[in-house]
């Protein structure tokens, strides 16, 4: 006696719940937090592509980096496959940024995200030995700027360097440690003489 019931109940409901269809395999995700989810992006298991799954916890939209840490994601560009993770808070007391644990960000290679060449990276609290790797580490590094700011204070006086992520190097890494650079930032699309406070910073995520 139930079963008719419970059919009649799946098909009224399931026609006037906008994300209850599993059969529609292009359905994408409910907004999170105010920012719209682009198909394929996913946030559940009943919508957009499970490759490219992030995490709404608590309204805020998160990425999951390969060593297990979540970064917000600020902005999403759906024409351009571009999405924007904030970058890791630097400690006001010790030029050490909150991922230095798991020695930065890393993207697992398995999946359709990478770090797009958008980014202008800066290390911080470098050993000398960085200064043999293709970085700039002059006085005319925008990471001097960076230092200057109250964000950067901590790192300030410290050996910084700055690169552009481009196809030279991978495209799923930014790496810090505690022998190396102890603390980072990115700022997405900079021109050189913008001042920091025009500077948008985070980390610009492209998927394929
Ligand atoms: C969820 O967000 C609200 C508002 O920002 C905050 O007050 C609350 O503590 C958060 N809850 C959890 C479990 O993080
Ligand atoms: C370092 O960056 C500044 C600002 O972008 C640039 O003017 C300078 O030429 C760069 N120096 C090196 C060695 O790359
Ligand atoms: C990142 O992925 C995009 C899309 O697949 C690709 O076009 C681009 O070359 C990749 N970037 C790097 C640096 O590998």
């Amino acid at each position: 006696m139930a079963t008719p019931l419970l059919f009649v109940a799946l098909i009224f409901f399931g026609s006037s719940l906008p994300f209850a269809s599993s059969s529609n395999l292009q359905q994408s995700c409910p907004p999170c937090g105010g920012l719209k989810i682009p198909f394929p992006l996913s946030t559940d298991s009943n919508c957009g592509e499970q490759n490219y799954r992030l995490y709404c916890n608590n309204n805020t939209l998160q990425f999951l980096s390969q060593s297990g840490l979540y970064y917000q994601v600020i902005s999403i560009d759906p024409t351009a496959n571009m999405l924007v993770i904030s970058v890791p808070t630097i400690r006001k007391t010790a030029c050490i940024s909150s991922d230095l644990k798991v020695e930065g960000l890393t993207l697992d290679e398995s999946l359709p995200f990478n770090i797009s060449k958008r980014n202008e990276v800066m290390l911080f609290n470098c050993a000398d030995d960085i200064l043999l790797s293709p970085l700039n580490c002059t006085t005319t590094s925008p990471c001097r700027k960076f230092e200057a700011t109250s964000a950067g204070k901590s790192c300030r006086n410290t050996l910084c360097c700055s690169y552009l992520k481009d196809s030279a190097m991978t495209s799923h890494r930014i790496r810090i440690r505690v022998e190396g650079c102890t603390a980072y930032t990115s700022v997405v699309n900079m021109s050189p003489n913008d001042p920091p406070r025009t500077w948008k910073f985070g980390i610009e995520l492209q998927w394929a």
